[in-house]
């Protein structure tokens, strides 16, 4: 199953116009391995700008977050329906930030990638365990967990990429080794097919987000279950166009 290699770039919460008009143009005018796809997450505030900015379309704009209702009295949440209205196209739901700082639920979760699903954007579905779980030996376990509280209510996977991140890796330079990612990626990928079927789990993407950079992406190169990164820290700088590049 050829699974096109996809490169996500986490902005969190972190930019402004210039250093995001910075990071934009340098990817309109990179020369990016065209069998990649990106997909760039800025703040909410600057969705609308850096769409106007983008200038190929090999990169789309993510939202890092959305409420599961499309508008109404939510003061401070961000609504799909106006991510769809500033031409974004993606929105990444279940971010180790958000569950561990913001409380969010896998049932939270859940529900708000189902929203997102029917509302017509694509998902970046993150998952991950803490180092207390890696070190309990029940990242499966907790993958499986998170990735349920979503298969009990999306039957369709064919508009989400999973994010797996391990939450000891994220932030901290320490990458999980490509050898550790491929056997939690093919665990992960064996769990979806019981649930959705072999086919539907082979076109089912799952980046490797914490940590990643230009020096290790290409380290991941030959990992078949490893079918891009979700990249925060390094999507800042111009090494984020040789992770793109990493599988040339
Ligand atoms: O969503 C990607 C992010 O959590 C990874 O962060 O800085 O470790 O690449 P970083």
């Amino acid at each position: 199953m050829a699974r096109k290699f996809l490169v996500g770039g986490n902005f969190k919460l972190n930019g402004s116009k210039e250093s995001i008009k910075e990071i934009v143009e340098r990817l309109n005018t990179a020369s990016l391995d065209p069998n990649t796809e990106v997909v760039i997450a800025p703040p909410a505030t600057y969705l609308d700008y850096t769409v106007s900015l983008v200038k190929t379309p090999q990169v789309e704009v993510s939202a890092q977050n959305a409420y599961l209702k499309g508008s109404g009295a939510y003061t401070g949440e961000i609504s799909v329906e106006q991510i769809k209205d500033v031409k974004a196209t993606w929105v990444l739901l279940g971010h180790s930030e958000r569950r561990t700082l913001f409380g969010e639920t896998d049932e939270f979760v859940a529900e708000k990638v189902k929203f997102a699903l029917d509302s017509g954007l694509k998902v970046m579905l993150a998952i991950g365990e803490t180092l207390e779980q890696r070190q309990a030996g029940i990242t499966d376990a907790v993958n499986e967990r998170q990735l349920t509280a979503v298969l009990n209510l999306v039957q369709d996977w064919s508009n989400i990429v999973v994010a797996y991140e391990p939450v000891w890796a994220i932030g901290t330079g320490l990458a999980a080794t490509p050898e550790d990612a491929q056997e939690t990626h093919a665990n992960i990928r064996k769990f979806l097919a019981s649930k959705l079927g072999q086919e539907a789990a082979d076109a089912t993407r799952i980046l490797y987000g914490g940590s990643a950079n230009g020096k290790n992406a290409p380290t991941f190169k030959d990992k078949a279950d490893v079918d891009g990164f979700l990249v925060g820290g390094a999507s800042l700088k111009p090494e984020f166009v040789d992770i793109i590049n990493s599988r040339q």
